[in-house]
């Protein structure tokens, strides 16, 4: 059994952040999306793993995960020259994984809870194909399942009716069938060799496609309030399974309440934690609250300010805020701060997409 996890997207509708970072190392609670792919599929027992990368932001990811070694397990880089679907990811992998079966697994979804239970469905029921499909509000914006008699009869993708509440998630199990599929299909009125269309013709061809319901909770990061959103989810699953766990300094004048992770060398001064909350190595915390649901990285400074419900990322400082900061992602090495020149103007430098909300 091998893996296959895709980490080329660009991630277009995650703009401005996705500007200068790769979509698959945002980090959520702290650690970068794609980890969370990875360790599912490492926890079922797969160590062989594929790692789908695209030509201009590729070396990154390569860079930041290596060969494996760190998992215990083998990468190996897989690039796919040009975004024109999901089906042709699988396409241009198949001279790694060969005539195994394997996972296929988007590096933008996450799920809590793993995938052993799926891994072992799909082997038990000796299905060509297994699709792991999650209940929503809006499955027009998935490929959709429709289900007659407890079985799979059609996948249409994006559909404007949808067939189904359901979405069919990025966690697919296949056997080398999938290849005659992804071989055969044309492309869409959008260019793209669509994962739901290959689904679609193995089911014309009369192969087995067997299926499996989330009771967890799954997420596909594709838009901001995903992000915070799944960030939501992870830190309370965090949360739920580990006592707080407060490796730096917190001092005598701070109060932290609930479940909260401060990790080495951060520093609490002053200040009222609220959990769930995750706290990044050497980040300051001085004279500030922060609140629910949010998850600030390393080697950052947050001062006089209050914060809940976002994700800061590294090396970003926030110092004097009045107003309390909610739902927000920042990127990197970003700079809020209380400007003391007169006449009192706002001060801005943006990038492209960037997104401002005043009060
Ligand atoms: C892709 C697939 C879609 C699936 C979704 C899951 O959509 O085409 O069938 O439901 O992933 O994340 P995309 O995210 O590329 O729009």
């Amino acid at each position: 059994m091998k893996a296959l996890i895709t980490a080329g997207g660009r991630g277009t509708r995650l703009r401005p952040i996705t500007h200068t970072n790769n979509k698959h190392l945002i980090p959520i609670a702290n650690k970068p999306m794609i980890h969370y792919a990875i360790e599912a599929v490492i926890d079922a027992g797969i160590k062989d793993i594929g790692i789908v990368i695209n030509p201009d932001t590729g070396e990154e990811i390569k860079e930041a995960l290596g060969n494996g070694e760190r998992w215990g397990a083998s990468f190996t880089y897989i690039i796919q020259e040009a975004p024109i679907g999901l089906a042709h990811v699988v396409k241009v992998s198949q001279d790694f994984i060969k005539d195994e079966p394997f996972v296929f697994y988007l590096g933008d979804n996450v799920i809590v809870g793993g995938i052993k239970r799926f891994l072992e469905e799909f082997k038990k029921s000796g299905n060509n194909c297994h699709l792991v499909l999650a209940k929503v509000k809006d499955p027009q914006r998935f490929g959709v399942p429709e289900i007659k008699d407890g079985r799979i009869v059609r996948v249409e993708e994006k559909p404007k009716v949808p067939k189904s509440d359901f979405a069919v998630t990025g966690i697919y199990f296949y056997d080398h069938h999938i290849f005659e599929a992804v071989n055969n299909i044309k492309p869409s009125w959008r260019g793209e060799l669509e994962i739901s269309d290959a689904h679609q013709y193995l089911i014309d061809k009369g192969y087995k496609i067997g299926f499996s319901e989330i009771t967890g909770w799954w997420k596909d990061t594709g838009k901001p309030e995903d992000l915070l959103e799944a960030n939501r989810l992870v830190l309370e699953q965090i949360i739920n399974s580990k006592e707080s766990k407060i490796k730096g300094e917190v001092d005598k004048d701070s109060e932290i309440i609930g479940k909260v992770i401060i990790e080495e060398g951060a520093k609490i001064l002053k200040s009222s934690i609220l959990g769930p909350v995750i706290i990044g190595e050497n980040t300051i915390i001085e004279n500030s609250y922060i609140g629910p649901f949010t998850s600030i990285y390393y080697d950052c400074h947050i001062k006089n300010s209050e914060i809940q419900y976002s994700i800061i990322m590294e090396k970003s400082k926030i110092i004097d805020i009045e107003t309390r900061i909610e739902k927000s992602i920042l990127g990197k090495s970003v700079q809020l701060m209380k400007g003391d020149s007169r006449p009192r103007t706002y001060c801005f430098i943006l990038g492209d997409k960037g997104s401002i909300k005043l009060i």
